[in-house]
């Protein structure tokens, strides 16, 4: 019998996709919600953007996971803790490649650490963020969780495919013990009420967050990366998903595990709505939706970009019974909500 009692710990939980999660948690489930974030990558903030949303205080625990003893000690005093969600991880690729044992350390090590733990505690239950970053470059589409990996384009993503390994390998070793590996796509958009949403440090990497900085007047021009690719308008092709699908199939993997509906011992899953959309259509989406004109030129091509990838989604649609709730313009309004939001906040 589930004690709905039980507390599910959840790392990174200030973060971007983290939050949302905690989101879900709390207004799919009665599970008690501890995060554990150091606010490395985001403030404090967020949790009054989720108490605005559930009505529901979450307590953060503000440990670097990197740090064993204190995290043994910070996590030593929760109650019940029966399934761990880890998201704590830096995720910038170009940072990446600038400081690999920044990244080296901060992912590995806090992914160990966080491993000890479950041992110690007999947290029977992990789900671990992947990304599709781990497959490289793809020659077949769309990408299946059997498609093989091929060498890791960057040092964050050579910590995804250690990651997951590292994941298979303790989950062999201890019997009791079950994890799912979960490989979001590009996860874009925010909280459809705009009140919580990507909060990027500084001059934003990924396309999304680009388009709405540019737009509310922050950033002066978006620039398109290339449409000379062999694509249907010329630009790169990728699989946007919603970041609140994204969380709510962390809860149904959460219940899948918790639920022994698991028979392997560590289950992969493709997170991407399984529709490519080029750069072009996600800007002509977000003119759509916002009914303005974006400031974009077309420029060279970015280094080390795929040209296309989406993902194979059949096997978590049909495993957790999970199908991605929102389109494109769902994405892009979304996101601007928040834009909007965020510029009231100030
Ligand atoms: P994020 O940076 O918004 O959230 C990560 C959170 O972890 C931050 O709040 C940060 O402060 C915290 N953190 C990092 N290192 C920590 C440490 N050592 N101790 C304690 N807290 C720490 O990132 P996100 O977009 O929410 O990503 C969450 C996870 O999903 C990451 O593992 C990321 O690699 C993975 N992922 C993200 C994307 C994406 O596009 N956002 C895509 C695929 C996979
Ligand atoms: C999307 C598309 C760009 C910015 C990255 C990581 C991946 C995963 C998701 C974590 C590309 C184009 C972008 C701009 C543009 N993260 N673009 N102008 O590169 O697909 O994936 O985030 O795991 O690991 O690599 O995402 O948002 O940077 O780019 O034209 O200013 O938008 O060329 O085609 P990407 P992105």
């Amino acid at each position: 019998m589930l004690n709905q009692n039980s507390t599910i710990i959840v790392t990174g939980g200030a973060g971007y996709i983290g939050s949302h999660t905690i989101i879900e948690l709390l207004q799919q489930t009665n599970y008690n919600v501890v995060s554990i974030d150091n606010f490395s990558n985001s403030t404090a903030k967020t949790f009054e953007r989720i108490e605005a949303i559930t009505g529901k205080q979450v307590k953060n625990l503000n440990v670097d996971i990197c740090n064993l003893e204190a995290l043994e000690l910070a996590l030593g005093k929760v109650k019940d803790p029966i399934g761990i969600i880890h998201f704590a991880a830096f995720k910038s690729v170009p940072q990446s490649v600038g400081d690999p044992l920044l990244y080296y350390h901060n992912n590995i090590a806090s992914l160990v650490n966080i491993l000890k733990i479950c041992k110690k505690l007999s947290i029977a239950n992990f789900i671990f963020s992947s990304s599709c970053s781990v497959y490289g470059n793809v020659e077949k589409l769309p990408v299946t969780e059997q498609t093989q990996f091929s060498v890791a384009e960057s040092p964050y993503a050579h910590t995804k495919q250690m990651g997951e390994d590292i994941v298979t390998n303790f989950t062999k070793s201890e019997s009791k013990f079950k994890s799912v590996l979960l490989r979001y796509f590009n996860p874009v958009g925010a909280h459809p009420s705009g009140f919580n949403g990507e909060y990027p440090r500084g001059r934003p990497d990924n396309l999304v967050p680009y388009i709405t900085q540019t737009a509310a007047g922050i950033l002066q021009k978006l620039t398109v990366f290339g449409d000379d690719y062999d694509t249907r308008d010329g630009s790169c092709i990728r699989d946007y998903i919603h970041v609140s699908d994204i969380a709510d199939a962390h809860v149904r993997a959460l219940n899948y595990l918790i639920e022994n509906k698991q028979k392997k011992a560590t289950s992969v899953f493709n997170l991407g709505t399984g529709v490519g959309v080029s750069v072009l259509e996600a800007i002509g989406s977000f003119e759509k939706v916002t009914r303005q004109k974006l400031n974009y030129e077309i420029g060279p091509r970015r280094p080390g970009d795929v040209i296309s990838i989406y993902a194979n989604n059949d096997f978590v649609k049909k495993e957790l019974d999970w199908t991605p709730k929102y389109n494109l313009d769902d994405m892009m309004s979304s996101a601007w909500k928040w834009q909007v939001h965020l510029k009231d906040e100030q």
